[in-house]
C-alpha cells in the first residue's frame, strides 16, 4: 500500500430545510465490513493523535464536525488530507503510518475500522515502521 491508495470518498448528502442527512454503508461507500466504530473528540488545542500504522486495520474516517488533518505517510512519501465537512471520509489502507492533527475547537472524528481492537495490530515506533515496509513485511 503506498499513498495513493488513500481516498477521499463523497458521501451521500440529501439537504434540507429541516437539516441535512448523509450515511454510509459498508462494503459500499466503506470498501470494507464494518467491525468497529470509534470517535475522537474534545481534542486540546495542538493535540496530535494516531501516531502509529495498522498491520491489518483498514480505515474510513469522517469529520461529522469541525476540522482536521490527516497525514499519511508509506515510508517514501507523505501526504495530507484536510477534513473539515461530515459528508466526505477518508479511506485509509492497513500499512500506512497516519496521523490526526490541527484538530479544530470541538473537532468530532468519526472512524470506521475493519478489525476489532487488537493492541497487536498496532505498529508505534517509526523506524520499526520503516523497517517492516522495506522489507516488504506490511
Ligand atoms: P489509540 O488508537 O492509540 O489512539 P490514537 O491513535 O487516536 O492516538 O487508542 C487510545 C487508547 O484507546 C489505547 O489505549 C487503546 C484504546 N482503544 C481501545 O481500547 N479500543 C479501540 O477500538 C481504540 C481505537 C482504542
Amino acid at each position: 500500500m503506498d499513498i495513493y491508495d488513500v481516498k477521499i470518498k463523497e458521501l451521500p448528502k440529501f439537504t434540507d430545510s429541516r437539516g441535512n442527512l448523509s450515511f454510509v454503508e459498508q462494503l459500499n461507500h466503506i470498501p470494507f465490513e464494518i467491525k468497529r466504530t470509534y470517535w475522537i473528540y474534545d481534542v486540546p488545542g495542538g493535540e496530535a493523535r494516531g501516531g502509529h500504522a495498522f498491520r491489518q486495520n483498514e480505515e474510513f474516517i469522517v469529520a461529522l464536525s469541525g476540522a482536521f488533518e490527516v497525514v499519511v505517510d508509506d515510508g517514501t512519501q507523505k501526504r495530507s488530507f484536510q477534513l473539515n465537512r461530515s459528508y466526505y471520509g477518508l479511506y485509509v489502507p492497513a500499512g500506512l503510518w497516519r496521523e490526526m492533527k490541527n484538530f479544530s475547537t470541538n473537532s468530532f472524528a468519526l472512524e470506521f475500522g475493519s478489525i476489532h481492537y487488537d493492541v497487536n495490530d498496532y505498529i508505534r515506533d517509526y523506524d520499526e515502521f520503516i523497517k517492516l515496509k522495506r522489507h516488504g513485511e506490511i
